[in-house]
């Protein structure tokens, strides 16, 4: 059996990911394709622990390197307990969040740079995405979508963490132009979930005819 694919969906905090996810997953279980769905930080019982830990706004002290490694290591948990199995039965796996979010966050949010890509690389094994959807909001409309609820302890970071996390996300985006696929998070719901169901059937076709 053929490994399933591996699709994340990455994007500031508000920036619609949840809404597309949960309608893409619709689409493809009504198509037949057996679809594995996931989330980071979490994903794992251990994983959602370690979510917990990291989210908690009661944890100001957690020092930048400190939350650099849990997310790293929630992912090590991730990838070996339930990504990896999924793919290896054929299964195609959407996951909420993936190391991009690493890169971006920690590695342009917090300011730590490369280091959190060599931990990530030790993380995910090997493990990279076949295709990433980006939903591009900017900071302000980020923040205001998400500001109605409860804020978990990185939403109440100042604009400029947001701001280095947008500008992040675009910097990645320019770095691997044929996996990531850039979306305007500004645009209607009904306009992102088509192209991205344009995109996806234009790559799972793409798979399929694959030797
Ligand atoms: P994320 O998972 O990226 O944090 P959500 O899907 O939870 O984002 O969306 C955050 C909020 O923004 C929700 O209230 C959702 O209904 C709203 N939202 C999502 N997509 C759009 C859109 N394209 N335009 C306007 N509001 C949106
Ligand atoms: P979550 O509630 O899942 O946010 P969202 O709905 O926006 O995805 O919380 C995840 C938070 O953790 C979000 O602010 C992004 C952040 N994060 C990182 O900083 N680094 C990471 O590696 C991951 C996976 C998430």
């Amino acid at each position: 059996m053929s490994r399933g694919a591996f699709i994340t969906f990455e994007g500031p905090d508000g920036s619609g990911k949840s809404t597309q996810i949960r309608q893409l997953e619709s689409y493809l279980t009504e198509k037949g394709v057996d679809v594995f769905l996931t989330r980071e930080p979490g994903g794992t019982e251990i994983g959602e622990k370690i979510r917990h830990l990291i989210l908690d706004p009661a944890n100001h002290e957690m020092d930048h390197l400190t939350e650099a490694l849990l997310y790293a290591a929630s992912r090590a948990q991730h990838v070996a307990q339930a990504i990896r199995p999924a793919l290896e039965q054929g299964r195609t796996v959407i996951c909420d969040r993936f190391m991009d979010s690493s890169i971006v966050y920690q590695g342009f949010g917090r300011r730590l740079g490369t280091q959190v890509r060599i931990v990530n690389e030790i993380a995910v094994a090997g493990l990279v995405p076949d295709l990433t959807f980006l939903l591009l909001v900017d900071p302000i409309e980020g923040k205001r979508r998400i500001s109605d609820g409860f804020l978990d302890r990185l939403e109440r970071e100042g604009m400029e963490y947001y701001q280095a996390v947008y500008d992040g996300y675009l910097q990645l985006a320019k770095e691997c132009p044929s996996r990531i696929v850039v979306i305007d998070g500004a645009s209607t719901i009904e306009e992102i979930q088509n192209k991205i169901r344009q995109c996806t059937d234009r790559f799972l076709l793409d798979r399929e005819r694959r030797p």
